[in-house]
């Protein structure tokens, strides 16, 4: 059956489809093989909860069971999935490839399997019999949440992990620091959660425009909820890659410690938590202060994202203006002391520490492409959003490269243009913009392409104060992200993206069943739409064009 009549988003490798169907019943086992008990427990609960379907343990290849095994012939995270008319199989390569699997038989489904109870205990829940083969085009498939512009409660961030692990994305790229507020609880620093966790005030939009306000803001996760956002991670065979950003980025814990700044060149004690956005003059003091601080919140870390599902660690290193450090005695002496040509080398004098610390711990460093400039450790890895130059640059010095050019895959741009989209942010980047974006870029050789990891979505949330505009900005973008970083697609050109939006019917049905506050196809809803008429003169972010921020 060719694939435009199936349903399934993302797409598959492939589908054959025969005749009759399983039927779910109450009383169909669950047969879990060795390796894979950990997704039996995750069906059971998922399916359970959601088609009064408790899937008892059965016997392997019974019928009316659906049985669970590992095959290493398989990548680990490729699945085989037949469903028969008496029974279903569902082989994975590993674990994560029969999770996988076991999300695409939760699609088939139909909706009411996205449910957290069971609307209709007596419905018949029927799949069509056929062979499901499939395996994701990159090993990275993630999303980026920004939780310090505005800070998401943990059972936010617990139903963003479900949403990525339903698209089979497999990466959450958390952003915890920022200027705006430190979200992690550090036991040796408890100021920076004390102090900055909390602004008093924040901006929603441009100046000028109506929706223009002040509100404190704030919240932290502690150690605790940051080890059971982990844990949930884990069982949905999702990395998490914290990011504590350096040396810029950091007034908010600068305001917590005012030793970490620049204290020559301005009064750090009289800084706050930052209240508006952009990019910050006050950034971290190059001494070993600074150096012994962040080691220790980074041993802190480390212990809270164990290496077995962190292996990566972002240290930021975007945007990091040298004023403060051209101004400052304390600055121009380390440089001199390090023999360093100037403010700018001093940059990267602060990842490559941490980068050699990072790797003597076993984790690999990864930053935003500014981290190239200065050179790396072979080990550490670029995040590309400049667009595509920093990735292709890191791939030819044979560094592993993530691709998030900010032009195509920040799902803070808004969705379309016209008066009724919320708050504006950037340039329009539709649905059919973000199918179309392809993570290689051609320049690449074959070599060097094979050091680009994949690919991850940003949110950055300054105009996001709640989980329903962040849901509007995400979906239904993230189910076409979804599909450039799991499927293997054509190029660009040749993608069928009238075939995805046929599909992205069946998608929608089961994102309203999870309660996704999506932009419909149609345009926002009364309640989603931007609350004042008025023109809001380009809103946040770089226009298509460079120029500076509208904030
Ligand atoms: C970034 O958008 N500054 C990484």
């Amino acid at each position: 059956m060719p694939l435009d009549l199936v349903d399934l988003v993302p797409a598959p490798v492939s589908v054959e489809h025969g005749e009759g169907a399983f039927v779910l019943r109450e009383a169909t086992a669950l047969a879990a093989g060795p390796g894979t008990e950990g997704v039996a427990h995750w069906l059971r609960s998922a399916l359970g909860a959601a088609l009064a379907r408790p899937l008892p343990p059965g016997q392997p290849g019974a019928p009316d069971t659906v049985t669970l095994r590992l095959d290493a012939a398989l990548a680990p995270e490729a699945y085989r999935l037949t469903v028969g008319t008496a029974a279903v199989e569902l082989v994975g390569g590993g674990p994560a490839g029969v999770f996988w699997g076991a999300q695409t038989f939760r699609q088939l489904l139909g909706p009411d399997a996205y449910r957290r109870a069971c609307a209709d205990p007596g419905a018949e829940r029927a799949v069509a019999r056929q062979v499901v083969e499939d395996a994701p085009r990159f090993a990275w498939r993630g999303l980026m949440l920004d939780v310090s512009r505005h800070f998401m409660p943990k059972d936010g961030v617990l139903r963003y992990l479900d949403l990525l692990a339903a698209h089979k994305l497999n990466v959450f790229h958390f952003h915890l620091t920022d200027d705006q507020g430190w979200r992690v609880e550090i036991k040796r620093f408890p100021r920076l959660t004390e102090v900055g966790a909390w602004r008093s005030r924040t901006k929603y939009g441009h100046r000028a425009s109506p929706l223009w306000t002040e509100e404190p803001h704030g919240g932290f996760y502690t150690q605790d909820d940051i080890r059971e956002i982990v844990a949930y991670a884990a069982e949905r065979h999702i990395s998490v890659v914290p990011e504590i950003d350096i040396p810029g980025h950091s007034q908010a814990a600068i305001a917590a410690y005012p030793e970490l700044g620049n204290t020559d060149v301005i009064d750090t004690t009289r800084l706050s938590v930052w209240d508006t956005w952009g990019v910050n003059p006050n950034v971290l003091a190059p001494t070993d202060n600074t150096l012994r601080f962040y080691e220790g919140v980074l041993e802190e870390i480390l212990r809270l994202f164990p290496a077995a599902t962190s292996p990566f660690v972002h240290i930021g290193g975007d945007e990091c203006p040298k004023d403060q450090w051209k101004a400052s005695a304390t600055a121009r002496a380390r440089i001199e002391e390090l023999g360093l040509a100037g403010e700018d080398e001093l940059q990267s004098w602060f990842i490559r520490h941490f980068d050699r610390w990072l790797t003597e711990r076993g984790r690999r460093l990864i930053g935003w492409d500014e981290i190239l400039e200065g050179g790396l450790a072979p080990g550490a890895a670029v995040s590309s959003w400049r667009g595509y130059a920093g990735g292709i640059e890191a791939a030819r010095a044979g560094h592993d490269v993530v691709m998030c050019p900010e032009q195509q895959v920040y799902l803070d741009h808004r969705q379309a243009d016209g008066p009724d989209e919320p708050m504006p942010i950037g340039y329009v980047r539709t649905l059919e913009d973000v199918y179309r974006f392809e993570p290689v870029p051609s320049e690449l050789t074959e070599a060097e392409a094979r050091h680009v990891l994949g690919t991850q979505a940003n949110v950055w949330t300054e105009v996001m104060r709640d989980q329903g505009r962040v849901d509007y900005q995400v979906f239904p973008r993230l189910a076409a992200f979804a599909e450039v970083a799991w499927s293997a697609l054509p190029a660009p050109a040749a993608r069928d993206f009238a075939g995805f939006e046929r599909r992205m019917r069946a998608h929608y049905a089961r994102l309203d069943a999870l309660g996704v506050g999506y932009r419909p196809p149609g345009g926002p809803l009364p309640w989603q739409k931007r609350p004042a008429p008025e023109k809001m003169e380009g809103g946040l972010g770089r226009p298509i064009d460079g120029s500076p921020p509208n904030v």
